[in-house]
């Protein structure tokens, strides 16, 4: 049997959904029933009504759903998959400074474990980011742990007094002014989009700056050529149906090797439950994570 048709038969069986990220390689994409950025999977994989949920993704992917939805069986295809900037600040430091500055919001990005995402008070996205960070009645913000999405915050959002933690995407933050600089001389014309992930010098080269989604809303909504600097996931995917309009800035550099580990294979295994890893989190923990998430869906919607 073909594999497509093994996954859908498959599917049918579990009653189950792909979810997958739009860094995953195009085969993975193909496949998916919801295919987004990180807050479409978090939102979508909540309100969807099927008992399993395979995550193509990375960890925190599958624990955000799994804690939003606990009833239902999450499956990450690829359990070695996990984003790096997700545990580069240990949770006791965060806890420390709460109590340190009670009036202080600590905003999440999602690229966190639910550790992290216990000690917040609100999680975002790269989309949901400045608008979120502007509802919030609280005036001071900690913002962890990517370093670039606050810096790139705190420029939207003047009006708040933004602290940032030092981490990074060790991907976007890769990305050089002098990339953008050789890319727009390699396409004259071309207008940039770009993830804020990426480093500040880097960023205010661009024409424009947002999520996964948002760059390919962007894509789809304008002419011409586009050099396209996040995850190559993207230009993958859409190179094909955009011919000659698209350019992946500095070719390679812009791939995540976690983001390349799951395969139709693999999604077969999850399915049959020989491979993949079923996302258990503590009930405590999964109830002290909730509320920053929750609070990101009404936040950001
Ligand atoms: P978005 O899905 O919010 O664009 O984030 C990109 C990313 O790096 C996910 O790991
Ligand atoms: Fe993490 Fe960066 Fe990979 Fe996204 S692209 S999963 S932020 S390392």
């Amino acid at each position: 049997m073909e594999i497509r048709e093994r996954i859908a038969q498959l599917k049918r069986e579990r009653r189950a959904i792909l979810a997958a990220h739009t860094y995953q390689p195009p085969a993975v994409q193909e496949l998916a029933d919801i295919l987004g950025d990180s807050f479409a999977l978090a939102r979508e994989a909540a309100r969807s009504e099927a008992d399993t949920v395979v995550v193509c993704g990375v960890r925190f992917m599958a624990e955000g759903i799994k804690i939003l939805s606990p009833e239902k069986r999450v499956i990450l295809a690829a359990p070695e998959a996990d984003c790096p900037m997700a545990r580069q600040i240990p949770p006791e430091q965060v806890a420390e400074f709460r109590q340190a500055h009670p009036d202080t919001a600590v905003v999440a990005y999602i690229n966190t474990t639910a550790e992290l995402k216990a000690v917040a008070d609100v999680c975002v996205t790269s989309s949901s980011a400045v608008q979120i960070v502007r509802r919030l009645p609280q005036r001071d913000i900690l913002f962890i742990p990517d370093r670039n999405l606050g810096d790139y915050v705190r420029r939207q959002v003047p009006e708040k007094n933004i602290l940032t933690w030092d981490g990074f995407c060790p991907v976007h933050n890769a990305v050089t002014a002098a990339d953008v600089q050789a890319a727009r001389a390699a396409h004259p014309g071309a207008r940039v989009a770009m993830h804020p992930e990426c480093p500040p010098d880097a960023l205010a080269l661009a024409d424009m700056v947002g999520s996964t989604a948002e760059i390919m809303k962007y894509i789809a909504e304008s002419s011409g050529e586009i050099v396209v600097a996040t995850e190559r996931g993207v230009v993958d995917r859409l190179a094909e149906r955009y011919p000659g309009r698209l350019h992946q800035l500095c070719g390679d550099c812009l791939t995540c090797p976690d983001m390349k580990l799951t395969t139709p294979e693999r999604i077969v295994s999850a399915l049959e439950g020989t491979g993949g890893e079923a996302i258990e989190l503590p009930p405590a923990l999964m109830a002290a994570a909730r509320g920053s998430l929750e609070n990101m869906l009404r936040y950001g919607s």
